[in-house]
């Protein structure tokens, strides 16, 4: 709108007013002071034309209304002036300095276990494991007779399992996710499952009624006990180093067949003997075999056609190794002082 410059005592007062609006609030009462459709000044003064003697009606209306877009158009001015200070003042009170120096927050560290199960985990996706989890509280079924572990067997006692209300149990072995893995997927497979396992043992230095394991498990066409081997070494190598050598000693397991207890030459001696591995140059692993047929029909695969391999190993153990710790317990006492040190 034109601003045409109008004289009038209220354009005077306004401006007068408006010199001491420093703020958004007082610039909204000037407004109202002024322009308020009840009683604003100009308003009360638009209301008085009709008081007039007609003839000078139009030319103090036409005044008024030129008054009115001045005075609009000076109010619409001055907010935007106090909008664009206040958002300044914003800007510099919220100002940061980026290179003050931070707050250091305290932080945890990884979990010896976790760290070297991770280890693991990357080792196997990049051999084409896909890693999964199943339940830590299971049936009977899961842990014990889909394994092919009979009853009766001194796995199944109640001085080994931790037996819960309902038939329920903790699983004393990963084991049992084989089972819930094959009944949902067909061959072929490789997978990768870590997790925690419970048996009754009391607490010292190698021992732990909780601890951990890794269960690995392949199925398919032509899957060989080569295979179990081949596999086993090469996760080893890529875990510990390429002078890592593997060493199967035949044993038994109701869920294998063959079966055999794995060891790794020691990462420390490399086989010569020395105190980690007690003199001896190896390093017990876990078990490990071709998966037995009778678990393979349990889950209906066709046990012509598809033939796998299993392992498991304690991861615990492996870390008390890795790390040189002697005791078991320092694991699980989570001191903040020994975890800082991973
Ligand atoms: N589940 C066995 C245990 O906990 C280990 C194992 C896994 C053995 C797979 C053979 C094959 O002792």
């Amino acid at each position: 709108m034109s601003q045409n410059a109008v004289e009038h005592p209220l354009w005077d007062a306004l401006l007068e007013d408006l010199k001491e609006a420093s703020t958004l609030a007082r610039l909204t009462e000037i407004r109202d002071k002024y322009l308020s459709r009840q009683r604003g000044l100009l308003t009360l003064e638009m209301r008085r034309l009709g008081e007039l003697p007609r003839e000078r009606r139009p030319e103090a209306g036409r005044v008024l209304n030129q008054l009115k877009q001045n005075i609009e158009s000076e109010l619409d001015r001055r907010q935007k002036e106090l909008s664009a200070l206040r958002r300044e003042a914003q800007l510099q009170s919220e100002s940061l300095d980026v290179t003050l120096p931070g707050y250091r927050l305290p932080h945890g560290g990884i979990h010896p276990i976790h760290k070297i199960q991770k280890e693991m985990e990357n080792v196997l996706v990049g051999m084409g494991f896909t890693i999964v989890t199943g339940p830590e509280i299971e049936t009977d079924y899961y842990n014990f007779e889909a394994l092919n572990i009979p009853e009766g067997h001194p796995a199944r006692d109640d001085q080994d399992t931790f037996y819960l209300t309902g038939g329920m149990l903790l699983r004393t072995h990963t084991s049992p996710v084989q089972i819930h893995i094959m009944e949902a997927q067909q061959p072929p497979l490789r997978i990768a499952v870590p997790g925690r396992v419970f048996r009754r043992d009391s607490v010292d230095a190698t021992h732990s009624p909780m601890f951990h394991q890794l269960e690995v498990l392949v199925v398919g066409e032509g899957i060989s006990m080569a295979h179990l081997k081949g596999a086993l070494e090469v996760f080893l190598k890529r875990m510990f180093s390429s002078e890592t050598r593997l060493r199967f000693r035949p044993s038994f397991f109701p869920f294998v067949e063959p079966g055999a207890e794995v060891d790794m030459s020691c990462i420390f001696c490399e086989g010569d003997g020395c105190r980690v591995c007690k003199k001896s140059g190896w390093i017990e692993l876990g078990g490990a075999g071709m998966v037995h047929p009778r678990v393979l029909e349990k889950v209906g695969y066709d046990t012509e056609r598809f033939t796998g391999f299993a392992w498991g190993m304690g991861i615990d153990r492996l870390a008390l190794t890795r790390y040189q710790v002697d005791d078991l317990r320092l694991f699980f006492e989570n001191d903040i002082r020994f975890l800082r040190q991973f």
